[in-house]
């Protein structure tokens, strides 16, 4: 694209918010004006950067300082690791590097907390490195204005995306020019209706020109996986050859198949207790099933019985009636695989 490094500075610098950590190239003020824009806006990132530029001027008076101040200055920004790791890269450097603060991205990436993006950061900020920064503003910029429909969080999108802003960065000036492309992004090309009007770009503007303003950039839905821990009681029968059931009614997995009596844990290490517990006594098995959205462990512990009729609301099955029984498919695979009931078909 001619002229877009020119383009994009010329608009920046009429354009650009007055903030303060656009006034220094002290790499630790940069670095902490980074890690807390990684938390919040800039509007509220204002005034804990201040805070802790005022509570901790140099980067020796934040290795000094304990954990806890750390951590009450960063009250409110959330995700309290990224505080534990300033303070630790902050001893780091105090200590291993003589306040030697990292001079490259190379060297960068290696402080606690510090990833591409933070490095090329200060890098750029701070030694004018040409190091193109990819953040949130960058992937949407880069996305309409090339019209790309590679998803931004697919590892290919990633390579892309890099190789792509690393072609386009102003060796002379990559400072400012990192600076004003996410400043694009934050005040021109915003996610929810952006100010195509007022942008330096509307001519070269891909996906403008076809209409995919919107629906960049794409980014893959990744499902949350819930881990869940089940613990089943099999009630087996062996003489009359009888399973105790239960239908399942919840609105939930599985509604209306049957299963085993069910008693759900809440996370892994009270899973391990109970299976190890139960196993000095009974038969257990423990297994994992994967749903979609849901990674089941499964812990079974078979309970021998003489009981005939319904054990605590479950219906007793017999063993040639399985068949005709839908069950999850969890519980259909331990039935098969247990050989002291699967012996008795
Ligand atoms: N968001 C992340 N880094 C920023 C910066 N240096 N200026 C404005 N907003 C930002």
């Amino acid at each position: 694209m001619v002229h877009f490094q020119e383009t994009l500075k010329r608009w920046y610098l009429t354009n650009k918010r007055e903030l303060p950590w656009r006034k220094t190239r002290d790499p630790y003020k940069i670095w902490l004006s980074e890690v807390i824009l990684q938390q919040t806006r800039v509007e509220q990132g204002k005034s804990y950067y201040l805070k802790f530029t005022k509570a901790f001027p140099t980067v020796a008076d934040l290795a000094a300082a304990s954990e806890q101040e750390v951590l009450s200055l960063w009250q409110g920004l959330g995700y309290y690791s990224r505080a534990r790791n300033l303070h630790k890269a902050a001893i780091h450097i105090e200590k291993d590097l003589r306040g030697g603060f990292p001079k490259d991205y190379k060297s960068l990436l290696r402080l606690p907390g510090v990833g591409p993006y933070t490095a090329a950061a200060i890098a750029s900020f701070s030694y004018d490195e040409a190091t193109a920064v990819v953040d949130g503003n960058v992937f949407r910029v880069l996305s309409r204005l090339y019209d790309i429909s590679t998803a931004i969080n697919s590892s290919k999108g990633a390579r892309e995306f890099r190789d792509l802003s690393q072609g386009l960065i102003s060796i002379t000036d990559p400072a400012t020019h990192n600076q004003a492309i996410m400043e694009l992004g934050a005040l021109v090309c915003i996610p929810q209706s952006p100010r195509c009007h007022i942008c330096p770009f509307t001519i070269e503007c891909k996906s403008l020109k076809k209409g995919t303003v919107t629906s960049r950039p794409v980014k893959i839905k990744k499902v949350k996986v819930r881990n869940r821990y089940f613990v089943y009681t099999v009630y087996y029968n062996q003489e009359s050859q009888l399973l105790f059931l239960n239908k399942r009614t919840e609105k939930e997995i599985w509604q209306n198949l049957f299963d085993f009596k069910l008693q759900e844990l809440k996370d892994e290490k009270s899973f391990l207790k109970t299976a190890q517990r139960k196993s000095t006594q009974y038969k257990t098995t423990t297994t994992t099933h994967k749903l979609s959205h849901q990674h089941i462990s499964a812990l079974f512990i078979l309970k021998p019985t003489t009981k005939e009729k319904s054990i605590g609301g479950m219906t007793p099955i017999k063993l040639h009636e399985l068949k005709k029984i839908p069950l999850p498919t969890l519980i259909k695979n331990y039935i098969e695989k247990e050989t002291a009931i699967a012996h008795s078909f």
